[in-house]
């Protein structure tokens, strides 16, 4: 059985993630390419085989697309999410889902009615050296888990989307919404829900425009900034700072401090995880380098989005998961 899928946006994210990932998956015979600049879904259309869609509509009312990726701006997905579910297709959308939790939840709604899968992605959950920490506490190997902590940098979107300018459309309020908080830190809060079982609920931080300017010279409109101390539901205490400008490489790490020992996760470029027991012994983990903007490896989501349709299953990463972290993005923003 295979089927056609539609890519609704055509710039970075697309054209290194999901395209490839879709080419490469065995269900997927052709992809539909739509961006409003036309150039850019032929562009892809041409790297990776497929057709264009010269209108949205077309996209939509094809009844050979079963499915569609929303790689459009973070604006746009309000639109383009329930409006593909809405023509009986199912979503993986690009995160994060929206650009408030009201307009998120009009998408959750969109997808009740029709009836068709919704995923978004949170692609940090995907990689090995994750689920291998997840493993580990989920079994209870280390005990409870006390507090933690974790950062997600780099040296900002200017020189990753496909315009390549501080005209980006990351660095407008009207059009991110969030800056670096729902660009980098809404992956890191959908990792510590998934890691911990659990939900960020209490929120301090500090967010700010440090040294990113626009086109203008103007600093921008949103936070390339944030710094913050959380509280989970269960009682965890955590901190996480989220920047644009780590100006050296991407910094994933994350910290697990448990009531046996710590989990320590892409700290180290050989052991993405190390265990260090409370009585002085180590275990180190050479698992998978984690994707970033300059390694893009598969990251898995596709394939998982596309067996959860394949199998009639629950997508692994949910709307109701996705308002939750968008939720603790609001709270960030709303703190000072
Ligand atoms: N999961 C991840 O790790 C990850 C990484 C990067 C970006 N993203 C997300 O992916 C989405 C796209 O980001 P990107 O880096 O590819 O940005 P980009 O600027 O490189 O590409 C966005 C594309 O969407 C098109 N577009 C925007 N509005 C449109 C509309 N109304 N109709 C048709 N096309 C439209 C633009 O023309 C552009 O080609 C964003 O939501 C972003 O947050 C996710």
């Amino acid at each position: 059985m295979g089927f056609n899928i539609g890519i609704i946006g055509c710039g970075s994210i697309a054209r290194f993630r999901h395209a490839p990932e879709y080419h490469d998956n065995p269900y997927v015979e052709e992809i539909i390419f739509y961006d409003r600049n036309i150039e850019r879904s032929q562009q892809l259309a041409e790297e990776f085989g497929g057709r264009v869609a010269k209108k949205l509509e077309d996209l939509l009312s094809d009844p050979t697309i079963v499915a569609i990726s929303d790689c459009s701006s973070n604006e746009a997905h309000h639109v383009h999410t329930s409006k593909a579910l809405l023509s009986g297709k199912h979503v993986l959308c690009e995160k994060p889902l929206a650009i408030s939790v009201k307009q998120a939840e009009e998408i959750s709604e969109a997808e009740r009615k029709s009836g068709k899968k919704l995923m978004v992605d949170h692609n940090q959950r995907f990689t090995k050296t994750h689920q291998k920490a997840k493993e580990i506490l989920e079994k209870k190997e280390l005990g409870e888990v006390l507090t933690f902590k974790t950062t997600f940098g780099h040296q900002g979107p200017e020189s990753w989307g496909v315009t390549k300018s501080n005209a980006t459309w990351f660095f407008k309020k009207e059009r991110s919404h969030s800056g670096v908080a729902g660009d980098l830190g809404i992956h890191k809060i959908d990792l510590i829900h998934y890691l911990l079982d659990d939900e960020i609920e209490d929120v301090h931080a500090f967010h700010g425009a440090l040294d990113k300017v626009d086109e203008h010279g103007q600093p921008i409109e949103v936070c390339d900034n944030v710094v913050c101390a959380l509280k989970t539901k269960k009682g965890r205490l955590g901190t996480a700072s989220f920047s644009w400008t780590y100006y050296g490489a991407e910094d994933n790490a994350t910290t697990i401090y448990c009531q046996k020992g710590v989990i320590k996760i892409y700290h180290h470029p050989d052991a993405q995880l190390i265990i260090e027991m409370g009585d002085g012994s180590v275990i180190k983990y050479e698992i998978e380098q984690i994707q970033t903007n300059d390694n893009q490896t598969s990251t898995g989501v596709i394939d998982a989005f596309i067996d959860c349709i394949v199998n009639n299953e629950e997508p692994p990463v949910t709307s109701g998961e996705a308002i939750a972290s968008l939720k603790v993005v609001e709270k960030i923003l709303g703190s000072n």
